[in-house]
């Protein structure tokens, strides 16, 4: 008989250290619970958190913010459905007074329960089904930290866990035996091997989580990396690009010209030659402040004195060369500002600034730019002519010579995690909207 208990509680140990799916778990530990103590009913109770609805624990008798949730219920002799109930914990009735105080409790008769104690049984469930609860043991289930996470509940012991009791018969309680010290024993074991299983369940199911978010997260990188390589090449384009139209040709129309200086010279047409010599110079000239620009727009010097800095010579540069006045307001620190942040949101604002001017016959723009500890926000919002911003998704643009683009724009953006809107309704202006997360 004993061989027999101990093999069966072994058992219990491994399969329930085994069991991933947290419904089966708790029909194994009511289904040995009442194998091991022939209770003739069982029932679970967890505590959970009264907001969040999640697992909890109790510590040192401390109900606050918890609720006692019935999970699961068991009965041998009398085929019931109870339905899921939360309730909260209170020392009135048993399972709450055995969470509370954190100790096994045993009834030997329900209804002769004295009056010197706090805790009663409810009759409803026997008023409403016919059944005679009679002698109740009430386990608590303690994590490692001797943490109180639930109650297991066992009714009515049995001579042996086959039988099953009549309840339809008068005498019925009769046969009812009180639980004994080795069912509190065994069951106060059964319940720690229990809450245990039933944390490292939730751990398990925590860490599905987490690993479903890495996955998440890992294919979003993915995606991201992606993009970022796509804009390298495109960048690598545009500049290939730059160099051919602009340097590469006025190098091949220096050879030319070096061509007409030797022809003058073998033909001795002095004058001529000293004309195109100087207009050779010229063209050296211009060559260099090509190769200089494309250089300064790789790595704009102005953006090593910050952000802030940087967007106001831009604005400064701009608005000397056009009639459209901007009023540019700021707030916030740039010094903590990355460089890779600092070239994105200027590039932004080059090309807003460049579409206002291609696009919006504009009197007047509004940029604002506002710097915390948590994100960047910058609008760009001018009075011009607007235009349908749907038309866009319909429209192809050249990349390469659009340069920046909004699509260009929103890319980026969406790179370093941000958000771009833009809104725009034709004769009255468009706003550009951009937030970046700093952390
Ligand atoms: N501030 C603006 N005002 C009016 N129209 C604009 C403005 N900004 C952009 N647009 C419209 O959106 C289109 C797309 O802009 P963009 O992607 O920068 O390409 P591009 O400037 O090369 O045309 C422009 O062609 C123009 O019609
Ligand atoms: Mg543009």
């Amino acid at each position: 008989m004993l061989d027999e208990m101990l093999k069966e509680f072994y058992d219990i140990g491994k399969s329930l250290s085994s069991e991933k799916d947290t419904l089966k778990l708790f029909e194994k530990i009511i289904n040995s619970s009442l194998k091991l103590t022939s209770a003739d009913a069982g029932t679970i109770y967890i505590v959970i958190d009264r907001k969040t609805s999640e697992w909890s624990h109790i510590k040192n008798g401390s109900t606050r913010g918890n609720l006692l949730k019935f999970v699961i219920s068991r009965n041998t002799s009398m085929n019931v459905n109870l339905q899921d109930y939360t309730a909260p914990i209170s020392k009135k009735s048993i399972s709450g007074f055995t969470v509370i105080s954190g100790k096994s409790l045993r009834i030997d008769d329900a209804y002769k329960i004295c009056d010197e104690v706090e805790y009663r049984h409810d009759h409803t469930f026997d008023n409403n089904t016919g059944y005679r609860t009679k002698s109740i043991l009430s386990i608590p289930m303690k994590n490692h930290d001797n943490d109180i996470t639930g109650v297991i509940q066992l009714i009515n012991k049995k001579h042996s866990w086959k039988d099953a009791i009549d309840y339809d018969k008068n005498d019925a309680a009769d046969g009812i035996l009180p639980f004994n010290d080795t069912d509190e024993l065994i069951m106060n074991s059964l319940a720690g091997q229990a809450a245990v299983a039933l944390e490292n369940n939730q751990l398990y199911r925590d860490m599905q989580g987490l690993l479903k978010v890495y996955k998440e997260q890992n294919s979003h990188l993915i995606y991201l990396s992606k993009n970022i390589m796509k804009a390298h090449e495109e960048e690598r384009k545009r500049i290939a690009r730059e160099i051919h139209d602009g340097p590469a040709q006025s190098a091949v129309n220096l050879s030319f010209k070096l061509e007409i200086c030797k022809r003058y010279l073998s033909d001795g047409k002095m004058d001529d030659l000293v004309s195109e010599i100087n207009n050779f110079s010229d063209s050296i000239h211009s060559t260099v402040k090509e190769i200089r620009t494309i250089i300064y727009d790789l790595k704009p010097s102005c953006l090593e004195d910050g952000l802030i800095s940087a967007v106001q010579r831009y604005i400064e540069t701009f608005s000397t060369s056009g009639s459209i006045n901007i009023d540019f307001t700021y707030s916030g620190n740039d010094s903590a500002i990355e460089y890779y942040l600092t070239s994105t949101i200027y590039r932004i604002v080059q090309e807003a600034l460049s579409n206002v001017r291609k696009h919006a016959e504009a009197d007047n723009i509004n940029i604002e730019l506002v710097i915390t500890n948590t994100r960047i926000t910058l609008d760009i919002i001018d009075d011009g002519k607007g235009f349908v911003v749907e038309e866009l998704k319909t429209r192809k643009f050249d990349r390469l010579k659009g340069g920046f683009g909004l699509e260009g724009i929103r890319e980026r953006v969406e790179l370093i995690r941000g958000d771009m809107t833009i809104q725009s309704t034709p004769g009255q202006g468009t706003e550009l909207h951009i937030a970046i997360p700093l952390l």
